[in-house]
């Protein structure tokens, strides 16, 4: 068996209707785990799952609200199993420049980004204690380590991001818990298709390997990070973007 496959491992994945959600699900999926596909849309997250084809589950919640996660791992826990993969990757946008930037606009990205960290991974960690084992990944972004112009709110977020992914490693690591972060560069979705082209060109001109990132890229680092051959890796950031931050 190879130290990548994931058969007999269940996987739930936020925010992954589409973009590097709906990549990472896939390659969760096509090393043989169960993955419950999570979107804000039930009928979307169920089109997505029944795409994958058998071992995929749609679950419909907001991870920024506490009642409607415990429902979607408990749905996912009764049609998959329990949950021992959990890859926190639903994530929004609301760039502003901060003295224009509206407390609704702090408050959703901070919401969604960080928050629904903090309440999905609160969610598995009791099964996971119990098991001795668990894997959680949670999808960052270089901008939480550069910050970047017009997006104080979302760099704030994927900064704390990566606090938050290291506490945790520190506090679960003896229970088998391993708890690590993913931070992809510039990568081809629904979230960047909107940049305007001198922009995509200038962040083009930064990128050792010449290219923009595509979803399936992060989806292998996560991958990694969710199979035996990162068993001894735990606390770190993880950078997937084409050499940027060389
Ligand atoms: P996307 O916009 O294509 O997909 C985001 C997904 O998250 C969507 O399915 C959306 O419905 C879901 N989502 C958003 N808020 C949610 C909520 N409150 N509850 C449940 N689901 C929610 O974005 P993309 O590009 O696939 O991004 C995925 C993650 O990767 C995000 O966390 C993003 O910040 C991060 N990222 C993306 C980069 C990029 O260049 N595209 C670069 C670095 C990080």
């Amino acid at each position: 068996m190879s130290g990548m496959d994931l058969s007999g491992k269940v996987a739930f994945v936020t925010g992954s209707t589409r973009g590097i959600g709906r990549a990472v699900a896939a390659a969760l999926h096509g090393a043989g785990a169960k993955v419950a596909i999570v979107g804000r849309d039930q009928a979307r997250a169920q089109a997505v799952a029944s795409e994958l084809g058998e071992r995929a589950l749609g679950v419909a919640c907001d991870v920024a609200d506490r009642a409607r996660i415990d429902a979607a791992i408990a749905a996912t826990e009764k049609g998959l199993g329990p949950v021992d993969i959990l890859v926190n990757n639903a994530g929004i946008t609301r760039d502003n420049l901060l003295l224009r930037m509206s407390e609704a606009e702090w408050d959703d990205v901070l919401d969604a980004n960080l928050k629904g960290a903090f309440h999905t991974t609160q969610a598995v960690l009791k099964g996971m204690m119990k098991r001795r084992s668990g894997r959680i990944i949670n999808i960052t972004s270089i901008i939480g380590i550069t910050g970047n112009k017009g997006q104080a709110n979302y760099a704030a977020s994927k900064a704390g991001l990566i606090g938050f992914t290291k506490s945790v490693a520190k506090e679960y690591g003896s229970r088998g818990i391993l708890v690590n972060a993913v931070a992809p560069g510039f990568i081809e979705t629904d979230m960047t298709s909107g940049l305007p082209e001198d922009l995509r060109q200038a962040m083009l001109a930064g990128i050792v390997l010449g290219r923009l990132g595509r979803p399936e890229d992060v989806a292998g680092a996560v991958h990694f990070l969710a199979s035996e051959l990162s068993g001894y890796i735990t606390g770190q950031v993880l950078i997937v973007d084409g050499g940027v931050a060389v």
